[in-house]
């Protein structure tokens, strides 16, 4: 059911000695969101995600996670949930199946339930081909989509994804985000951490961390639309070189490199664009494709970031 609360934390922080992995945590969940988790390495994104799964202490404050709190009651919650660990979970020397045998013992899933079920989600993740052959000699996209595979198989009405497509083909990104997306549409609850932010840009919102707390916090069109100023993009021959030049210019707030591109907020894409370019010329540095750009979750990620540590 859309719009009932199905996670809610309090003040939830975890310890490492002095270092607060999890500040203060304040967030709520409601049923059916696709949440995603970004934040710089180090952040506090699976200690969020151990904590709400239970698999760490509380340190301060609490969380009830469906309806159970998260300290009393955990063994109630274990059901609930479907968590998938950053590194890899499998068990490479089984095979497939195997492996999904084994995720549904460690979970009670009843025996007559258990084929059709392992049928459905084999073909689900696209590895119905593959049933017999041993996790270790999967490709890692299907290595991700068959340890998805196995946190379904109890079918938890909340998800624990920590950064499931992190080295993953952009294909098999992309087929894994399917996936997600048709769980979100059954109204499975998702909390996915990722660093990719075309992934955060397909979430219902997004939680920003940075050295364990939350700065920021809202649906991706309203994080793109906390950037002031706009965007431009140039494809200088010479990047550091045009870098050099354009930063000082007026009215550039940021430059930011992606490969090949040059992406400089300003002020005002109409005024500064023609600037920029009289003053490549007049370094000499050649250039194509520069015209305003729209911002993207990348951009107002790194710009976020950015002002965090200044
Ligand atoms: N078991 C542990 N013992 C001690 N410190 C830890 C432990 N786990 C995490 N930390 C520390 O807690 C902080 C948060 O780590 P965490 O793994 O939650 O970050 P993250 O956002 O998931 O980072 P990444 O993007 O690298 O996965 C870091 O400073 C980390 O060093
Ligand atoms: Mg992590």
């Amino acid at each position: 059911m859309a719009g009932t609360t199905i996670i809610e934390t309090h003040g939830l922080t975890r310890l490492f000695k002095e270092n607060r992995a999890v500040d203060s945590l304040d967030l709520t969940i409601q049923t059916g969101e696709l949440f995603g988790l970004v934040g710089p390495d180090g952040a506090g994104k699976t200690t969020t995600l151990r904590l709400l799964a239970g698999l760490l202490d509380i340190s301060e404050g609490g969380a009830t996670v469906a309806g159970f709190d998260l300290k009393e009651q955990p063994e109630a919650i274990k059901p609930k949930i479907g968590y998938m660990a950053q590194e890899f979970s499998l068990y490479g020397e089984l095979s497939v199946m195997e492996n999904l045998m084994f995720f549904a013992e460690l979970f009670d899933v009843p025996k007559v339930k258990l084929s059709t079920r392992a049928a459905e989600l084999l073909s689900f993740a696209g590895l119905t081909e593959f049933t017999d052959r041993r996790a270790a000699k999967l490709s890692g996209g299907m290595q991700k989509k068959l340890a998805l595979a196995c946190t379904l198989i109890h079918q938890p009405p909340i998800l624990l994804l920590d950064e499931p497509t992190t080295g993953v083909d952009p294909i098999s990104r992309r087929e894994f985000w399917n996936i997600l997306t048709e769980l979100y549409l059954q109204d499975t609850t998702i909390i996915v951490s990722t660093p990719y932010m075309d992934e955060a840009d397909r979430c219902s919102r997004v939680g920003l961390m940075y050295k364990g707390e939350m700065v920021v916090c809202a649906p991706p069109r309203q994080i793109r639309d906390q950037i002031e100023g706009e965007m431009i993009q140039v494809y200088p021959a010479n990047w550091q070189a045009a870098r050099d030049v354009i930063v000082d210019l007026p009215g550039v707030l940021e430059v930011q490199t992606y490969g090949e591109a040059l992406h400089i907020l300003v002020d005002s894409a109409e005024a500064r664009l023609p600037e920029i370019e009289a003053a490549l010329k007049a370094h000499e540095i050649d250039y194509h494709g520069a015209r305003p750009a729209p911002t993207r979750m990348e951009e107002a990620f790194i710009s976020l970031i950015r002002h965090l540590e200044e």
